[in-house]
């Protein structure tokens, strides 16, 4: 067990439990359940989604696919498409990869150990703990954003978390806060969850009703809003994408599959170009572009320039792809930003 110099507050979980009964919430969709395909499921689309857009695609995405069996016998273009709109389709490819995985060496069940949910793909330490703790009530720490920023403050964790060696820190201290009982992780676990959704916000705090405000290094010292500590910054970088967006006389666009690698990977996309030579050079019958106004796609580490150039005509450009009717592309999985032009045309 690591060495840890830092005193923990006395009955923190205890605290925790008895508020998430009283104040948490209690009738998600993905609670008061122990089935882990559902936890899982709710786990991966809460990771970079608001819960309230989680309601919407959880319960489409389960009665198409009802079980972990039904999701790993899909083909994967119809596991981007229930998940389009949602963003980081890695996110969705990793989903049909585990789900092939429980299959293929868990015999169709999860396993119940944080430490062997961790090999799936797409389970990082954190959703693993949350699948044990919420299904197997395994006393396993959570650690994601929200969790941070709820510990780093009730412990005054000052230290950059930008540095590996203090996360491994707060890991650990993260594991000795757990509650005694295994019977209680559920709960806690949630807890933490709600607290960092709802309370201990990342710009704003609500002391006055925090169970822990008695207990809080950051409150104690004036200074919640000074943690967590993490210095760096991402890089960000841009790229320009020109869009070749053919349309024939039956209203058909023309759609290729992106590579499995890169930007947008696996999904249908009008096809992507680096410059406007390249574009023109892929639509021999050299009339009648008409040029969208650019605009900016902000992604995670990216910022995007798009710049599609509409063209009519009769025969196939000259690059990959195929003529897909006007009623076939809304149920594909298209990125975002493409599906909100071809919607407007
Ligand atoms: N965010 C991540 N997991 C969650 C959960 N189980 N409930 C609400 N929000 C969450």
């Amino acid at each position: 067990m690591p060495e840890t110099l830092m005193p923990l507050p006395a009955d923190f979980a205890r605290h925790m439990v008895d508020w998430q009964r009283q104040h948490g919430r209690q009738s998600l969709p993905w609670q008061n359940t122990q089935d882990p395909y559902r936890v899982w499921l709710s786990e991966i689309m809460l990771q970079q989604t608001q819960v309230s857009t989680v309601l919407d695609y959880f319960p489409r995405f389960l009665s198409r696919f009802p079980d972990v069996a039904a999701l790993a016998a899909a083909e994967q273009d119809d596991v981007l498409a229930l998940w389009s709109g949602l963003g980081y389709y890695s996110r969705a490819r990793n989903l049909h990869r585990c789900a092939q995985d429980v299959m293929a060496r868990f015999g169709g069940e999860f396993p119940q150990q944080a430490e062997a949910l961790q090999t799936l793909p797409g389970i990082g330490r954190s959703t693993a703990a949350a699948i044990a703790a919420f299904c197997f009530q395994e006393r396993a720490a959570i650690l994601d954003g929200n969790v941070k920023r709820v510990l780093t403050r009730v412990l005054g964790y000052a230290d950059d978390l930008a540095v590996a060696k203090n996360e491994k820190a707060l890991w650990a201290l993260a594991q000795d806060l757990l509650p005694a009982k295994p019977g209680d992780m559920p709960r806690y676990t949630q807890s933490l969850m709600d607290l960092g959704a709802t309370v201990c916000l990342p710009r704003k705090t609500q002391c006055e009703v925090c169970p822990v405000a008695r207990l809080c290094a950051a409150k104690r010292q004036g200074e919640p809003l000074a943690y967590p500590v993490k210095t760096r910054k991402l890089k960000r970088s841009s790229a320009t994408l020109w869009l070749l967006w053919a349309v024939n006389a039956k209203g058909q666009v023309w759609l290729q599959k992106r590579p499995d690698k890169g930007i947008w990977a696996g999904l249908f996309s009008l096809p992507v170009f680096d410059t406007e030579d390249a574009l023109l050079a892929a639509w021999p019958q050299g009339q009648g572009a008409q040029y969208i106004t650019p605009w900016k796609h902000v992604l995670t580490h990216r910022d995007l320039h798009l710049h599609p150039v509409r063209l009519l005509g009769q025969f196939a450009p000259a690059c990959e792809g195929q003529w897909v009717d006007a009623d076939a592309w809304p149920a594909m999985g298209l990125p975002a930003p493409i599906r909100v032009l071809l919607a407007a045309d």
